[in-house]
Parts: structure tokens; C-alpha cells; sequence
């Protein structure tokens, strides 16, 4: 049985629906000689910010008693002048759909950056990061407000034609009016969701594990969390949603489907397995198989509530 995992996303065809996520897999080129991109439904890069940014001060990573990894990376990155002069050029556009996500700190610099990189040919889209719970400004604070959120994707909007997905935080109570406000103001898709705010301690030294303190908690505990914020938009929104959080195979990858998702994308999987990716496709192609699903797509918000 061949089982079909081609995905429509608004006016995009994926070939299969599991992307790498933000941060997890740097722009897009480092792993060229790993992993064959082809096989891959698509890359998002690093949030790439105005400015170059150096990130929050060491430790930077690391894994928490209570399972999952910890982050405060701080969007270190090249900045969108930088990544244009060093990696426009080598980034896998020709083997799979390539995302640059967008992150700033005010409305003005999210429109600044994709201004910029509207020059470069082969992106096949943005994703709006207005969530990271490692930064000051720009991040959860923007993130948490519906109006600030709307005020960036209709002002982006204004300057590109190109698909646009926004990346939430997992932080909203209720998610459905923030969804809503963001598809008013031209949002093609969700990411569903970033980062939970979250902090390790060692007891022994009395010190945070992290240099910043607090970082974003991810991985398998996530995905419950990420789970009802997919599910909680997919009833009030009719737009794709990519499903970010804790996923590790396949049973994941078909659980966020059932409930709305129509992307999935890996994150910290990727630190443990690199070609995730397709291990996970083989995974959930194998389930289709034992359940007569002929398209993957089909699963789409089947969920029986
Ligand atoms: C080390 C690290 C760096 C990250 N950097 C970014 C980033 O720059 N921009 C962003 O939107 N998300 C970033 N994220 C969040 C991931 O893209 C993803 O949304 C999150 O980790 C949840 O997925 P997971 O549980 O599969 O890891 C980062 C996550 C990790 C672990």
C-alpha cells in the first residue's frame, strides 16, 4: 500500500509534513552532508533578528530532572544583513520549502527584516517568532498581547506576498482570540507552539543551571501543553496549523494531526537524531498502513470528541 504524505498548506504543497523547527537546526546548510533535505517537508531557520545578536550569557543548554531540555540561547544570531551575506547562498531552497523565521523587537523590525529578505530568492516563507520567552522585548511580552500580535502580521503583511506563519507561546490561557485577531491581520498558519518559560536549579551550588536563569522548557513534556493549544485553534480558525512540541515518532506526529495540525515540526528530537525527520514519516507512514489511511492528509482533525 502507498500511502500519499503530501500536505496543502494554503497555496504551498509540502511533501511530507515534518519540517525541523526554529533554532533546532540551524539555518538550514550546516547539516548538508548528514541528511538528504529532499526528504525533509521543510527547514525553518533561526529567528533572525535586525541586529546580529550575541544570545544570553553561558551555560546557554541543558536537560532537566523532570525529562525534556531547558534553553536560554537567547536568539543569538547573524543578524538579517549577515545571514543574506553568508547564507543566502548555500541554503537547501532547491531540495525542500526553506522558512525564515523572523524574530524583533518592536513592529518596525519585524517589517525591516523581511523587507530585506524579499530579495532573496527561494524562501518560501516567514515564520513570525512572538514568543521566545528568552528575550526581553519582542518575545513573550509582545507575544502575550492580541493587538501587538495583529499589529506586526498586518504591517508584515504589508510588505510581502509570501506565506506567513505566526509561532505563539504556549503561555495563552484561551488561545482562540489572539488565532482569530492574527487571521484578521493576514496570518496564513500557526506554529503551535514555542517554548514554555521554565528555570532548573542546582541545590547543591544554590545556582540556576542556566546563565539567564530562566529559559524555554521543551520536549516530550511539552506536548500535552502543545497538544490543546493545536487542538483549541483548530476549532476556531481554518487556516494550517504546524505543531510544535515534544515530538519524538511517529504516534506523536499522527496524535498532533488528529487534533488540527497539518505541519509538524521537530525540535529537540534533533539534538538526539538529526535525520528525525524521516524516521518519524517512516513511522507514521507505517501507521497509515495498519490503518488503511490511504493520504495522510485525511488525518487532519479527525480527532473523535
Ligand atoms: C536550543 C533551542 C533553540 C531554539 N531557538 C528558537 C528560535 O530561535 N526561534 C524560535 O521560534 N524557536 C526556537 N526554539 C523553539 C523550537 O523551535 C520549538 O518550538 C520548541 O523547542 C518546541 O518543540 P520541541 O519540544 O520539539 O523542542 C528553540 C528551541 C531550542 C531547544
Amino acid at each position: 500500500m502507498r500511502v500519499d504524505t503530501s500536505i496543502r498548506m494554503g497555496r504551498l504543497d509540502l511533501q511530507t509534513p515534518l519540517l525541523t523547527g526554529s533554532g533546532t537546526f540551524g539555518y538550514g546548510d550546516e547539516f548538508r552532508s548528514l541528511v538528504d533535505y529532499s526528504r525533509f517537508g521543510g527547514v525553518v531557520t533561526k529567528s533572525i533578528s535586525l541586529e546580529p545578536r550575541p544570545g544570553n550569557p553561558p551555560p546557554r543548554i541543558c536537560e532537566t530532572s523532570a525529562g525534556g531540555i531547558i534553553n536560554s540561547i537567547g536568539l543569538a544570531n547573524l543578524g538579517v544583513d549577515g545571514f543574506i551575506a553568508g547564507k543566502a547562498g548555500v541554503l537547501p531552497v532547491d531540495e525542500t520549502k526553506l522558512f525564515v523565521s523572523v524574530v524583533g523587537d518592536s513592529v518596525e523590525e519585524f517589517v525591516a527584516v523581511v523587507e530585506r529578505l524579499e530579495g532573496v530568492a527561494g524562501i518560501s516563507g516567514y515564520e513570525l517568532n512572538v514568543s521566545c520567552p528568552n528575550v526581553r522585548r519582542g518575545g513573550l511580552d509582545l507575544g502575550g498581547d492580541r493587538d501587538a500580535v495583529a499589529a506586526v502580521v498586518s504591517e508584515v503583511r504589508s510588505v510581502t506576498g509570501r506565506f506567513m506563519s505566526v509561532k505563539l507561546t504556549p503561555h495563552y490561557a484561551v488561545i482562540g482570540p489572539v488565532a482569530e485577531a492574527a487571521v484578521r491581520a493576514g496570518a496564513d498558519a500557526f506554529t503551535l507552539t514555542n517554548t514554555l518559560s521554565g528555570m532548573v536549579v542546582d541545590a547543591e551550588s544554590r545556582k540556576p543551571l542556566l546563565g539567564n536563569v530562566t529559559g524555554g522548557y521543551s520536549g516530550p513534556p511539552l506536548k500535552p501543553v502543545a497538544l490543546a493549544k493545536v487542538w483549541q485553534a483548530a476549532q476556531v480558525v481554518d487556516v494550517p496549523i504546524w505543531a510544535s512540541g515534544g515530538i519524538i515518532n511517529g504516534i506523536d506526529g499522527i496524535e498532533f494531526m488528529l487534533a488540527g495540525a497539518s505541519g509538524l515540526q521537530l525540535g529537540s528530537v534533533l539534538f538526539a537524531d538529526y535525520d528525525a525527520p524521516v524516521r518519524i514519516l517512516e513511522e507514521m507512514i507505517e501507521y497509515c498502513v495498519r490503518h488503511g489511511v490511504d493520504r495522510l492528509s485525511d488525518l487532519i482533525g479527525r480527532l473523535e470528541v
